[in-house]
């Protein structure tokens, strides 16, 4: 990057200060101004502001010089950016506050000519839209949004927003790149299946006949199922024990710094379930009984993960579970010990940070913690648990909970009592509540209840799971022989 005096060192004349080092940016943008047609507009995407202090990059002064030299290079209009992958501060994640960088635009628009187009976090066009009225911005611009739904403006147009697949600010999508992998979406399977018709990107073709299906749970990966199987036909009934739908996601919703994001995948998939009819019934478990009375052509297990109870001591009454905590059922103690190192774990500690002021530690085998999390956030993560005064216990194992203490073993094999308050169970394994059966023609699981995994498994699996509901017999992974 020749405009940044982070990366540009040279010594001749295109480098030295801001003048020199924009000198290239603005020879190109004059020679393309020269060779094309006038009526063809140029569009140039700079960083308004570098937040790379700590390292040395741009000031927002010079990086509103670098514009103000592309504006007069005769710009059509400018996409401002901000920030560097390098920043030591978040710029796109969920703990972004969405509009949070719309200032930079407004500087922009306040000193340059050419229209400001910003996207960051622009997730919602409430606030794009407030932004334009303000004269703050020209043109709202989306990368992750309209990858979770290209059809996000056409829907707004057609003032159908609960349609709109929302953009969870996850980073699955920019990982994968990172590592030359095909982009995937979390909220969107069909992301690069768009011309296979069995992907349902424009839509799922009604089935030939008609199914009774039933789904046990309203986490994402039934609700996701659902939503498909009555979109092609299906009768669907999803039964639920909580009293409301969204599992896990909508657990992880309470957490802090922009977690309650997660609301919206909830609330999308249970709009399509409403919109295609799925029958919904809320606190009621799913017995083998019931199962055999209702007669379903297919029952699709998605009960999702429960803690691990198997450590002596769990049934004591200061042991609860990771989703009690979140959901605000329990009342902490002062010593927590959280029971886990993944990301959900890892999230109920953040969660219990921001709740007070508990001294948290958190045991697990692993020699790092929050490895199964996105690497655009894990940094943070670890940050957080740092500020947080967080013990990890790594390379541990808690091998007994006793009343004020657990007994941990440490990588060394010693066994040493640590005090414990609360004891939150965050080792989730897959939740078998519902014993296989003979009690439909067809038998599938989905989610977590076949192996915990993060949440783009999660939908990914009920995903597919509605596109082949109506494949029977059709041999897939997950499904049970009876
Ligand atoms: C998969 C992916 C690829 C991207 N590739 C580029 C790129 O090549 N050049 C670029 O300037 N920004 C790139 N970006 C950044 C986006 O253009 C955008 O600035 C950023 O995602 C913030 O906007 P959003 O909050 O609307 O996603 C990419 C982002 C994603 C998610
Ligand atoms: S993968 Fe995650 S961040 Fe990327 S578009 Fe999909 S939901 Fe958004």
């Amino acid at each position: 990057n020749f405009i940044s005096a982070y990366t540009n060192k040279r010594t001749d004349e295109y480098g030295g200060d801001i003048h020199g080092r924009s000198r290239f940016m603005k020879e190109i943008l004059e020679g393309i101004r020269k060779a094309i047609p006038s009526d063809v507009a140029i569009g140039i995407r700079l960083c308004g502001e570098e937040l790379l202090d700590d390292r040395g990059g741009n000031t927002p002064e010079e990086s509103l010089e670098s514009i103000k030299i592309a504006d007069k290079a005769g710009i059509d209009y400018l996409s401002v950016t901000a920030g560097w992958q390098e920043s030591p501060v978040s710029v796109i994640s969920r703990d972004v506050p969405m509009g949070n960088w719309l200032y930079i635009a407004e500087r922009m628009k306040k000193n340059i000519k050419a229209p400001v187009s910003m996207a960051y976090r622009l997730f919602v066009p409430e606030i794009p839209e407030k932004a334009m009225a303000e004269g703050k911005l020209d043109l709202w611009e989306m990368c992750r949004p309209m990858i979770a739904d290209p059809f996000l403006p056409k829907k707004i147009m057609e003032d159908r927003q609960q349609d709109i697949i929302p953009c969870i600010a996850c980073n699955v999508c920019l990982a994968r790149l990172f590592r030359d992998t095909e982009l995937c979406c979390t909220v969107r399977p069909s992301l690069g299946h768009e011309n296979e018709v069995e992907w349902g990107f424009y839509g799922f073709q009604k089935s030939k006949t008609k199914k009774k299906v039933i789904v046990i749970g309203a986490g994402i990966a039934g609700l996701q199922a659902a939503a498909i199987a009555a979109e092609k036909g299906h009768d669907v009934t999803i039964y639920e024990k909580n009293d409301h739908v969204g599992g896990q996601f909508s657990a992880a919703a309470h957490g802090p710094w922009g977690d309650q994001e997660f609301q919206r995948m909830v609330n999308y998939l249970k709009a399509q379930c409403d919109k295609h009819g799925v029958k919904i019934i809320l606190k009621t478990p799913v017995t083998k009984e019931l199962l055999e009375k209702e007669k379903a052509d297919s029952v699709i297990i998605a009960t999702g993960a429960a803690p691990d109870k198997s450590i002596p001591g769990s049934d004591k009454k200061h042991v609860v579970s990771l989703f009690d905590v979140l959901e605000g059922k329990v009342k902490l103690g002062q010593n927590v010990v959280i029971v886990g190192g993944t990301g959900a774990a890892i999230s109920t500690a953040l969660y219990i940070l921001d709740k007070g002021k508990h001294t948290v530690a958190m045991v697990d085998k692993p020699k790092k913690f929050g490895l199964d999390v996105n690497p655009s956030y894990v940094w943070r993560y670890m940050k957080k648990l740092k500020e947080g005064n967080v013990v990890q216990m790594l390379q541990s194992a808690v091998k007994e909970i006793r009343d004020k203490e657990v007994v941990v073993e440490g990588p060394d094999k010693k066994e040493t009592a640590i005090p414990a308050d609360t004891v939150v169970l965050a080792n989730l394994a897959p939740n078998k509540e519902v014993g296989y059966g003979k009690y439909a023609k067809d038998v599938y699981m989905i989610g977590d209840a076949v192996q915990v995994r993060r949440g783009t498994a999660a939908i990914r699996d009920g995903y597919k799971m509605g596109m082949r509901v109506d494949f029977f017999p059709y041999q897939t992974y997950h499904r049970i022989k009876h």
